[in-house]
């Protein structure tokens, strides 16, 4: 048996898995705080009940972590966590993201680092630990991401046993960070100094059939950041891109080569398979439906009916789903529109067809991104909530202009990690 752990930014969830027949047998779930600043202790308190709902793992031989990327775990030259963690949707580093980019160039940045500063990237988050808490700053000794972290408190290190050369992370999380090479496969120190204003201790790298050992001599994978795993417990190959539909909007693709966009529409990060996962991240998805189905008073099903019951173009209603600004395209401030409305066209309907459409057109902007930095798509698979919607089925290929295909509803991160901890085995 091996376990695998999707450490998300609402739950922690865990599967553990029979390597002969690719079958869940148990698996278990704890909730998260709310909020984009979180104290690490709350996801070790959560990983724990979630693996005591799963039976615990007294049974399993080899496990890996999946989870949220970019969040900045700060800690101390003793193990301990100097402040809450920054996540991926904190916002307040936006400023230092301008900053980095006047001092390095958009262009030169993503050279480096396959990425343009946004506030979701860690190095923006340390360049504002920097300047705003510099009495934190001076006192980190490491720094880790989500994953890093708990793979190192699971693995039995923490404050009671504070060795920090034992974090490890993979390819894919520390291309998320803003301060790791995709050409080199190490870290940029330069980057990393203007950041934070001096040097810390960062996780090994650990190539994807590379392991650890826990406490008890289990082989630890090297886990990975949760698009990646996503595309591994999905099982995506070159020629797809998966499009996912939750709380944010993902669309992602697994390439052979690393793509470079100075624009930073495009991130270029690394997969958990030794490839690559250009990928396009927006912030308006399956909310935008839940906000036009409780205006509508209906719920998701009834929504899907009604916008399958309008024409395409929805009677020439358009939605501009910015409802919580945006971040590809960078418009943090930006609001949400409808635009079209004559005595005609405004019907339920309509309006709910031009919810889906408007909803599918912002991640198809990411589809057509991908497209133009050359990178192979064939088809889409659709994952997450949004993707139950039988109207977002039906209407998804004609706005992605590809070929759409929906795999059954899963834990995909957490199966992704289990499947690399099956590697890591050997099985
Ligand atoms: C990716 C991103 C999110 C987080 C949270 O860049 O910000 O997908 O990983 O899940």
């Amino acid at each position: 048996l091996v376990m695998g752990i999707d450490s998300s930014t609402q739950s922690c969830k865990v599967v553990i898995v029979d390597t002969a027949s690719d079958e869940i047998v148990r698996s278990g779930r704890a909730s998260h705080p709310d909020g984009s600043s979180v104290d690490p202790e709350a996801w070790w308190t959560a990983l724990q009940s979630a693996i005591a709902d799963a039976g615990g793992i007294d049974d399993v031989e080899a496990w890996a972590i999946g989870g949220q990327q970019h969040g900045m775990v700060a800690l101390d030259d003793e193990g301990r966590v100097i402040r809450d963690a920054l996540l991926w949707n904190d916002t307040r580093s936006a400023g230092s993201a301008l900053d980095l980019i006047e001092e390095f160039g958009a262009a030169e940045f993503a050279r480096r680092t396959g990425v343009v500063p946004v506030a979701s990237f860690t190095v923006t988050k340390l360049r504002w630990l920097r300047d705003n808490e510099p009495e934190n700053a001076s006192r980190v000794a490491a720094v880790a991401l989500p994953h890093d972290w708990l793979t190192w408190r699971l693995r039995g290190f923490g404050p009671e046993n504070p060795a920090l050369d034992e974090l490890v992370t993979d390819r894919s999380d520390a291309s998320g960070t803003g301060y790791w090479s995709p050409d080199s496969g190490d870290y940029d120190r330069e980057i990393l100094s203007a950041a934070l204003g001096g040097d810390a201790l960062l996780p090994r790298v650990l190539g994807p059939l590379e392991s650890v050992a826990d406490a008890r001599g289990r082989r630890v994978g090297p886990g990975a950041g949760d698009n990646a795993g996503a595309a591994l417990g999905v099982g995506a190959h070159t020629g797809d891109v998966v499009v996912s539909i939750g709380t944010s909007g993902t669309v992602f693709a697994v390439s052979a080569e690393r793509t470079i966009d100075p624009s930073g529409t495009v991130a270029g990060f690394a997969d958990a398979d030794g490839g690559f996962l250009p990928i396009v991240v927006t912030l308006n998805a399956a909310r935008v439906l839940d906000a036009i189905a409780r205006l509508l008073g209906v719920d998701h099903g009834e929504l899907s009916d009604l916008a399958l019951q309008a024409e395409p173009g929805a009677g020439g209603l358009t939605l501009l789903p910015y409802f919580e600004g945006e971040r590809t395209p960078n418009l943090p401030d930006a609001t949400a529109s409808l635009s079209g409305m004559t005595l005609a066209s405004t019907t339920r309907e309509n309006l709910a067809r031009a919810a889906v459409e408007g909803m599918l057109s912002g991640l198809s902007a990411g589809v057509e991104a991908l497209r133009g930095l050359n990178v192979p798509l064939e088809r889409a698979l659709l994952i997450g909530g949004g993707a139950q919607s039988e109207a977002v089925r039906r209407i998804a290929p004609e706005i992605l202009g590809l070929p759409v295909e929906v795999p059954t509803p899963g834990e995909y991160v957490a199966l992704g990690a289990a499947r690399q901890a099956a590697r890591v085995l050997g099985a």
